[in-house]
């Protein structure tokens, strides 16, 4: 009995010690101690993101500065569908946006296997109720052969897409003869705009979304044009290439200062819980998460093959086996030993939508936490010689997976996503889609 009762006090307080957590707690000393032997540059500020309005910490294209009105601007175009005028039927036409597939309060991803804006319709609760039109073929429908990337943290994307093909420094020196060759649009390269500022004017293109003047002045645009570039010269005043660096600008923003994580490092020792501090200390020792997932934004720009199946297998529409995408950073470069290897991608607000991998072939972080733990390729095309070599059985215990699960689930979510997300509209229309379904489902009729 006697024992007992001492035993419970020694808990009781072990357990008051943990609640307080101060710096000297082991905990902390531990984690602080990790994170400075594998940051870049000895020191855990490292990982800290700048805040959204610190304009000169925000990594950016010399050729795109930000501004408040660039930001201002493509906080709006963004997930305005009313210049989805390029749509391949009637029925699609004013209907999505980008949002339609980075959807804010999933990551700013779909929460479904597969994008798709032009030729579906329907929101659901989160985006998981989005299906293709019956009017559409399946080639006509706006959809990817490789589940959409976050744009959160994005502006330290130097090298976007899966592929890293966008932006023409960085990895990307040296492969200037494969721009435009696999992907036309990569010939944007050579333009030298920025990884986001090239891709996204591709991508209003490929995404069915027209800028011009006429549409600009109808929908209310035009002030907020004329303030965020008012050197430019009205002929090239709004043009797809204006939109892009407002979104660009825009996208750059989007840092998740408020993570618990990120609360942690700015020196609040209880921003996060044990269970994450212990998920966090794996992260960054022993389970080594970090040998590949180690820049601001915990992902980085180099590319690995992990084994994963490809979408086609989970669903995907409009893609195949034979799809480009499925050879990664291969698809692009042409090069034999990038052959199924995939840029790491950024860690934050994972948790607020699903799938997870290229190809959604997992749908929970847990699945995600127990493939890496188990260390054995699922996809049989892409050879053994080409996994890497930091991808092998973890023997993390089951609550060992469970806390590096809480850090990646709560640790690293901003909680305050909606900060980022306008109020309305000039159009007046409904985002993150604006098809009738989707309407009713959002809230706006
Ligand atoms: C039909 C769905 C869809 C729509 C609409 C869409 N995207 Fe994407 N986005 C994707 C997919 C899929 C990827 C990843 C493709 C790949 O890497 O192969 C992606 C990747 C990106 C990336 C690269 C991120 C990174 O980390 O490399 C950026 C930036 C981006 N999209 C911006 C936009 C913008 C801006 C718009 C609107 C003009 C837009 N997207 C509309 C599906 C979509
Ligand atoms: C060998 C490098 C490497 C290591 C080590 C590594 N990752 Fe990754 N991680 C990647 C790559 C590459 C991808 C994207 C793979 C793909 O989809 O083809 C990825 C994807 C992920 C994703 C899914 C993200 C998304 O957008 O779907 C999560 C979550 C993740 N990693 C967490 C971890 C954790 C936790 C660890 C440690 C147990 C870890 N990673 C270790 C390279 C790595």
């Amino acid at each position: 009995m006697r024992k007992i009762y001492v035993f419970s006090i020694i808990v009781a307080s072990v357990l008051f010690a943990c609640k307080h957590d101060p710096l000297w707690a082991p905990l902390n000393i531990e984690l602080h101690q990790a994170i400075t032997n594998i940051s870049q540059n000895g020191s855990p500020s490292y990982f800290i993101l700048p805040e959204s309005t610190d304009f000169g910490r925000i990594p950016q294209s010399p050729a795109n500065p930000l501004t408040a009105e660039k930001v201002a601007l493509g906080k709006l175009l963004f997930y305005e569908s009313a210049f989805a005028v390029e749509a391949k039927h009637t029925s699609g036409m004013a209907t999505f946006s980008c949002s339609s597939c980075h959807i804010p309060a999933a990551g700013f991803r779909p929460n479904r296997v597969q994008g798709i804006a032009d030729g579906a319709y329907g929101f659901g609760t989160n985006g998981e109720g989005r299906n293709k039109r019956l009017e559409y073929a399946e080639q006509d429908i706006d959809a990817q052969g490789a589940r959409p990337l976050s744009m959160l943290n994005v502006a330290y994307v130097t090298n976007s897409m899966w592929n890293g093909s966008f932006g023409a420094g960085g990895v990307n020196a040296g492969t200037e003869s494969r721009w435009g060759v696999a992907d036309p649009g990569t010939a944007i390269n050579h333009e030298d705009l920025g990884s986001l500022e090239g891709q996204n004017i591709e991508g209003l293109k490929v995404h069915r979304l027209l800028i011009n003047r006429e549409l600009v002045e109808f929908y209310g645009y035009k002030a907020y044009f004329d303030a965020a570039f008012p050197d430019v010269p009205e002929a090239e005043r709004y043009t797809r290439k204006t939109a892009s660096f407002a979104i660009s600008a825009y996208l750059r923003t989007l840092l998740c200062t408020e993570a618990p994580f990120q609360r942690w490092l700015k020196g609040e020792d209880d921003a996060m819980t044990d269970e994450e501090k212990r998920g966090a200390l794996l992260f960054f020792g022993k389970a080594g998460c970090y040998r590949c997932h180690n820049e601001p934004n915990l992902g980085s720009i180099t590319f690995h093959a992990l084994g994963v199946q490809d979408l086609f297998e989970n669903g995907g529409l409009k893609t195949s086996a034979s799809d480009l995408r499925n050879l990664g950073r291969g698809g692009f470069t042409g090069n034999p030993d990038d052959m199924f290897r995939f840029r790491v991608p950024q860690l934050y607000n994972l948790g607020d939508g699903g799938p997870y991998f290229h190809g959604s072939s997992k749908n929970t972080l847990r699945e995600v936490v127990e493939y890496f733990n188990d260390g054995i390729p699922e996809n049989p095309r892409v050879p053994k010689s080409q996994i890497s070599p930091f991808f092998h059985p973890l023997n993390l215990s089951i609550s060992e997976q469970s806390d590096l699960e809480a850090f990646l689930r709560n640790g690293l979510r901003d909680p305050n996503i909606q900060r980022y997300v306008p109020d309305h509209l000039p159009s007046g229309f409904c985002f993150p889609n604006n098809d009738q379904q989707s309407r009713r489902e959002i809230g706006c009729e």
